[in-house]
């Protein structure tokens, strides 16, 4: 099996890459994570979806294509130019709305909001606020962060982090969690009841 074949990626893409080839901005995800996002959005039909961190829209493009006509996905961003390109692609999909604005008052204003997948690809969410965002996922619910395999430019500070996480999670009686070092490295966890 080659993981990187026949992954039909969504189309939007490629113009979306294009805008970003004018920046300087280089945390997108790549496809293979593309791609499970896209698949574990297809397993909440009628779903609600939360993603911190749009960037320019590459993870938001892959979870739209898995998601159902029903679904709804909110996806927050504090840097208006990658917000702008993510919005000049996909807004016109009614399943999305974009929000502009810090992840952390997002987390504080909704907290009482349940989802059945949230995608934390930013600061609040997967190094602070965990045990809120926690709190916003639904039982059976999706909890995923990438970018967990340590690369060479990493500091000691923010592998530490990555780690203090990884243990935190697996150290909750209300997650089932598998850890991939597949990809960025991802973690996937489901809430259970505990
Ligand atoms: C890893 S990137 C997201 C990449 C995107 N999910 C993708 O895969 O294409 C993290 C994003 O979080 C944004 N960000 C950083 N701090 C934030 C905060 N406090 N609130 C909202 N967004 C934040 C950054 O501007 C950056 O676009």
């Amino acid at each position: 099996m080659n993981d990187s074949a026949n992954l039909k990626a969504p189309a939007l893409l490629n113009a979306i890459r294009a805008d970003l080839a004018a920046t300087t901005f280089t945390m997108s995800s790549d496809d293979l994570t593309g791609s499970l996002l896209r698949t574990l959005a297809a397993s909440k039909p009628r779903g609600s979806l939360l993603e911190l961190g749009t960037g320019a829209g590459v993870s938001t493009a892959w979870l739209l294509d898995g998601m159902d006509a029903e679904s709804r996905l909110i996806t927050v961003e504090n840097d208006r130019q990658v917000h702008a390109i993510a919005k000049r692609h996909l807004g016109s999909d009614p399943r999305v709305t974009f929000v502009l604005g810090d992840g952390e008052s997002f987390i504080e204003r909704h907290g009482q909001e349940r989802f059945e997948l949230i995608f934390a690809d930013t600061w609040p969410g997967k190094f602070y606020l965990v045990d809120p965002v926690l709190g916003m996922l639904s039982w059976g619910g999706l909890y995923i962060v990438d970018d967990l395999v340590p690369v060479d430019n990493w500091p000691q500070e923010h592998a530490n982090q990555v780690v203090q996480l990884v243990n935190y999670l697996e150290n909750r009686s209300d997650l089932r969690i598998t850890k991939l070092t597949w990809s960025t490295g991802l973690l996937v966890a489901t809430k259970v009841r505990p």
